[in-house]
């Protein structure tokens, strides 16, 4: 039988969650109650690179896999941008992962940057803006970014079932679990630089269209994020530390050559650990057993960033920090925190009750999962702090975001909070703690993971729980089918 762990909506208070947090032995500020504005450390501005951030709420880049197969936006992805706009958070962290090239889409939806998008990006990103206007009165303080990236290992630009790994290199578990072959080839350093060049013609076009910055995404097991794994491979980006963050250095060359005015940020996985999967004695066909790691045998130095290699379920931030080192000597100010990857250890990426049809049942009680990620970003905030950085992974505190958000901002472990699944459910959770100090707790995400399970089997993301619009959509009906094996 799985574990179970307290439900966070049934429990009675901040004395509750306080207890529960001290149980585990994890230490987490958690103010009494939800501050509104000015009082909340959250309603601070925070100048940047330039830039004056209007509030410390951040809203995740998030996809929702209903792009057209040409990679235009829809009335879908509209919407979704608008709900960004209208939430009270002053910075939009890169919308959601916009493919710079066709074969790094990581699905047929998947929004692309090309000469055919541009103008339905620029007015995505309008849509968002306006939407802001029309709610606050005015968008002061609002700075919106797109969010670049190449799926690499994970590109599955033609058809939803069909990966078409671009790999950086073969990885001894990852192959395996993604059913690579030996012989599949690995990207050449040749066309490394051409990705190069499409993500530097994918940030001038983004800067003309007005962003205020790209995120060059490494994050998430994608291409960028791979590559910094890449140590046994071979020639110009690989080895080295400096090889393997060559990527990055040359697309920011060629950014600060064509688009010199325009701001650059990076969202990164912090530490990424070995991929987990369904514990096979205890899952059969109708269950998903509880996570267990995959066996490391044979795949020791493991090759993970932020891992310790000889001991891959343990975190090791050094090659954190001195990435961090080099985005300041790059002069990128704007770091998002990430962990993990979705697709092969998501209770680290976004930790839930209640697991993806692709997932295992919660290996740890999520709240664990919650504060390894705020802790490991304490500890790089505490060493660099002159970058501003957004935390991740707060949704799963449900009632208590809102407080936990403004007792770490105010401690300075974090500079922004970002979220995710719960801009889906929720989407002006923000200006309700800013304006009113309350929630609204009919519309606070429990992490049902529909938003990954229907993805994760051809269909459009969304809350399916919790937003009337998906509610009631035909989809959710397919959705229903698929959780019930049918
Ligand atoms: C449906 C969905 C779509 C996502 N899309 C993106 C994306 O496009 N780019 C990205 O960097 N992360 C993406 N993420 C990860 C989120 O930005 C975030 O890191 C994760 O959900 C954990 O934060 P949370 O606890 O607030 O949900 C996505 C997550 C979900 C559930």
């Amino acid at each position: 039988m799985a574990e179970t762990f307290p439900l966070i909506g049934r429990m009675s208070g901040v004395p509750e969650l306080r207890a529960r947090l001290a149980e585990l032995s994890l230490e987490l500020p958690c103010d009494e109650s939800i501050l509104a504005a000015p009082a909340s450390p959250l309603a601070e501005p925070l100048e940047v690179a330039g830039l004056t951030i209007g509030n410390r709420w951040c809203i995740q880049p998030m996809e929702g896999w209903d792009g057209t197969k040409s990679g235009l936006p829809t009335e879908h992805t509209v919407r979704r941008w608008r709900r960004f706009g209208q939430s009270g958070a002053k910075l939009i962290w890169g919308g959601e992962a916009v493919a710079v090239r066709h074969d790094g889409r990581a699905n047929p939806n998947q929004l692309l940057l090309a000469e055919w998008t541009a103008a339905a990006l620029a007015d995505l990103r309008a849509a968002l803006v306006s939407a802001h206007r029309e709610r606050f009165g005015n968008d002061d303080g609002l700075v919106v970014g797109l969010q670049l990236t190449h799926s690499g290992r994970f590109s599955r630009p033609n058809e939803k079932s069909r990966l078409e790994p671009l790999i950086a290199y073969h990885h001894p578990l990852l192959d395996a679990r993604f059913g690579i072959p030996p012989d599949h080839p690995v990207l050449s350093d040749v066309q490394l630089r051409g990705y190069i060049d499409d993500y530097v013609k994918a940030a001038e076009t983004a800067w003309n269209l007005g962003f205020d910055f790209v995120d060059l995404k490494h994050c998430h097991g994608y291409l960028g994020h791979e590559l910094l794994s890449a140590y046994e491979r071979d020639g110009d980006f690989g080895g080295s530390f400096e090889n393997r963050t060559r990527f990055l250095r040359e697309i920011v060359a060629g950014i600060r050559a064509e688009a010199p005015n325009l701001r650059i940020g990076v969202r990164l996985s912090a530490f990424d650990l070995l991929p987990f999967q369904p514990d096979p004695a205890q899952s059969d066909g109708t269950r998903l057993g509880p996570g267990i790691p995959v066996p490391a045998d044979g795949a020791l130095p493991y090759p993970a960033f932020g891992c310790d290699r000889l001991d891959p379920l343990a975190i090791d931030l050094k090659e954190t920090a001195r990435f961090l080192e080099l985005l300041d000597a790059l002069d990128i100010h704007l770091v998002n925190l990430s962990a993990g990857s979705p697709y092969y250890n998501p209770h680290l990426q976004r930790p839930a009750i209640y697991p993806p049809s692709d997932g295992y049942q919660p290996p740890e009680d999520p709240l664990v999962g919650c504060v390894r990620q705020i802790q490991a970003t304490r500890e790089l905030k505490a060493r660099f702090p002159q970058h501003a950085i957004v935390g991740t992974a707060y949704s799963y505190l449900q009632d208590y975001l809102p407080q936990v958000a403004q007792a770490v901002v105010r401690e300075g472990w974090v500079d922004l909070v970002g979220i995710g699944r719960m801009v889906l459910s929720y989407p002006d959770l923000p200006a309700d703690c800013l304006e009113r100090g309350e929630l609204d707790k009919k519309r606070i995400c429990r992490t049902f993971s529909d938003c990954t399970t229907a993805p994760r089997n051809g269909l459009r993301s969304g809350c399916y729980p919790l937003d009337e619009f998906y509610k009631r959509s035909e989809e959710r009906r397919r959705l229903q089918q698929v959780k019930r094996g049918e």
